[in-house]
């Protein structure tokens, strides 16, 4: 369980995010909507720990993380896996040391049993013909996938964040993501595995998630299923996901 308590934060004279409360499961699949800068990629930086609200709390299964030391946070960390924005894969790396990046840094592991773990993540993501290929022969697609297939080598994450995932591919391309994504988090709640993308595109949010907030202003200005979302009398929103209506 996810919950943010009156969370603000501000950068310098910028208020991003102000008095942000709500709560949300592990199993559920939400979709974080908003424009550019209002602060998405800022959300789930905070819910890492990676940064400090100033003000409020932030509980992990009832537990505050905004004291909690980077030992402390280390054991937090580990209910989630995170695929950022652009993928960012290390150009230099194979494709195969890319995913086992993290396996190196945390485990200690034989080449066979890392080789093994590699392969298995790659055939999980449909690309286990890349695995020996660098990141510049790969398409945008493929990228991504790796990128995915990166953030689940160190743990069985409880829940996936992905920071706009589909963001610079074609349509197409964007579709298989969010299938892949789709079947990253299968099975019924509460075992379930769920998810929160980041985006600004409003179709493939549809496409993944269940439940929808929108950010505006530092504040979460909508929160609700597609039956409201597509119902939503706030003229900006609506301009927001004018795609989907
Ligand atoms: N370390 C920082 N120092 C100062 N300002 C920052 C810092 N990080 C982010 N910001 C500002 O905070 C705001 C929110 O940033 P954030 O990256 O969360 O936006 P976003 O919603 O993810 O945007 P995008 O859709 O462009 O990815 C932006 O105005 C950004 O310029
Ligand atoms: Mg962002």
């Amino acid at each position: 369980m996810i919950e943010f308590q009156g969370v603000s934060l501000v950068y310098g004279k910028n208020v991003i995010l102000n008095s942000v409360s709500f709560r949300a499961e592990f199993y559920e699949r939400i979709a974080i909507l908003g424009g550019s800068g209002v602060g998405k990629t800022t959300l789930l930086k905070l819910l890492l720990g990676l940064i400090r609200p100033d003000e409020g709390r932030i509980l992990i299964n009832g537990r505050d993380i905004t004291g909690m030391t980077e030992k402390e946070l280390r054991e937090v960390r580990k209910n989630f896996s995170i695929v950022f924005q652009e993928g960012a894969l290390f150009d230099s790396l194979s494709v195969k040391e890319n995913v086992a990046f993290c396996l190196r840094e945390f485990y200690n592991l034989s080449e066979e049993e890392i080789e093994e773990r590699v392969r298995e993540l790659l055939r999980k993501v449909g690309i286990e013909g890349a695995m020996h290929l660098m990141p510049e022969e790969l398409s945008g697609g493929m990228q991504r996938r790796v990128a995915i297939a990166r953030s689940l080598a160190a743990c069985e994450p409880k829940m996936i964040l992905y920071d706009e995932p589909t963001t610079g591919l074609d349509p197409l391309t964007a579709d298989t993501i969010c299938n892949l994504m789709k079947e990253l988090s299968q099975g019924e709640p509460p075992e379930r595995r769920g998810l929160i993308v980041v985006t600004h595109k409003v179709t493939d949010a549809v496409k993944v998630a269940e439940r929808f907030m929108y950010l505006r202003n530092g504040t979460i200005a909508f929160d609700g299923d597609l039956e409201g979302l597509v119902s939503t009398e706030d003229e900006e929103l609506r301009r927001f996901i004018n795609e989907i209506l």
